[in-house]
Formats: C-alpha cells, sequence, structure tokens
C-alpha cells in the first residue's frame, strides 16, 4: 500500500472504518478483526459504500503485523473499545491464537511502536477504566510519547470522540469514556 496508512484494531462492524475512509480518501485504511461475522460485516459496509481505500482483514491482530506489516510503515493506529472481558476473549479465540489475556499489554504497544513510522498516532478509547490504566502504564514504559487529542471528525454536529458502536451504547448508558492519544 502505497502513501499513508492507518489501521483500525477490532473494527467491529465497520461504523469507524468506514467514516474515517469517506473522510480521509487519500489515507488507506486496514481493519483488523479476529470475529469472522463482525469483519465481513465491515467488509460489506465498505463495498456498499464503493470506500476502494480501505479493506477488511479477518485475522489476530498481533499476527497480522507480525507477519504482513512492515516496520516504520503506519500512520496511525486506531484502538476502540478493545475486548476488556476475559470471557469474550476466550470466546473470540477462533482462529486458536490461545489468546488468554487482554491484547493491549507491554509487548503489544512495543510492537505497536516497531510499526509505526515517528510521528505515527496511536489513539486508544475505552469504557473499562481499570484496562485504561494498565493501557495507560504500557505507554507510559514504551517510546510512545502521549499528546492531547485534538478530534478529527471535521463535522460540529459530531459529539462523539470516534462514533463506534460501542462509543454510542456507553454515552447511552451514561457511562464515562476513557481516552488517550500517543505518538510514535
Ligand atoms: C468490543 S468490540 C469493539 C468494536 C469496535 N471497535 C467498536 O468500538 O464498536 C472489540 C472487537 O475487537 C475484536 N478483537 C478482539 N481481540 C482481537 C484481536 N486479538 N485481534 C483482532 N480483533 C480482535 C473483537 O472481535 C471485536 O469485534
Amino acid at each position: 500500500m502505497a502513501g499513508s496508512v492507518e489501521i483500525d484494531v477490532g473494527c467491529g462492524r465497520g461504523t469507524f472504518i468506514a467514516r474515517i475512509a469517506r473522510e480521509k480518501p487519500a489515507v488507506s485504511f486496514i481493519g483488523i478483526d479476529i470475529n469472522e461475522s463482525n469483519a465481513n460485516q465491515s467488509q460489506d459496509r465498505l463495498s456498499k459504500e464503493g470506500l476502494g481505500n480501505a479493506i477488511i482483514v479477518h485475522d489476530e491482530v498481533q499476527k497480522f503485523l507480525i507477519r504482513h506489516v512492515q516496520h516504520e510503515s503506519l500512520n496511525a493506529v486506531h484502538i476502540y473499545f478493545p475486548t476488556p472481558y476475559m470471557e469474550a476473549i476466550r470466546k473470540a479465540n477462533i482462529l486458536g491464537t490461545g489468546l488468554n489475556q487482554r491484547l493491549i499489554d507491554q509487548g503489544f504497544v512495543n510492537l505497536l511502536h516497531t510499526k509505526c513510522q515517528p510521528g505515527g498516532i496511536l489513539r486508544v478509547v475505552t469504557g473499562h477504566r481499570h484496562y485504561f490504566q494498565e493501557i495507560a502504564v504500557a505507554l507510559t514504559n514504551s517510546l510512545f510519547k502521549e499528546t492531547p487529542w485534538v478530534n478529527p471528525i471535521r463535522s460540529s454536529s459530531f459529539s462523539n470522540l470516534v462514533g463506534t458502536g460501542l462509543e454510542k451504547k456507553q454515552r447511552a448508558l451514561g457511562k464515562d469514556i476513557y481516552f488517550l492519544q500517543a505518538v510514535a
């Protein structure tokens, strides 16, 4: 892929990747999801909308990054509402990945850093306070530097951070949302 490349880790049903691909036609997007049904729904959505600058991959993200993504090649990594619950993580283990812990730990953050270009952006949003604290510690102990989040969504009527299905649910329930941005 030539030019700027951004990835959406655990893209779910594709709400975010479809919107960002529409807003940034000059950027290439890759959505990755371990859940086949989610990956298929996301790809259908992109195809229906004719968004040729985005594709979906059905894979476990760490495997995908290690096997298919060159070092210092990503301009941005989006991780929105990563699965916090062990039961769901084990259920998602359909690719025989042996997943038995939360995705974002020190090793994963360090791996992401090797795949981001210098100046590449990492954004994380979650509704899970404890997971957020774990992620913040891993970032502090990495080569990423935390920076202020400036919302890229251009529409002034857009009041969400990223507008994913999970963000809408959390907001409807009046729950807290935690977010951070870091630069490689
Ligand atoms: C809680 S959902 C969030 C979906 C979407 N980002 C949102 O905000 O609505 C988490 C998604 O990450 C996917 N996922 C979890 N672990 C993953 C992994 N190791 N590799 C790829 N996808 C993963 C799940 O299948 C699920 O679709």
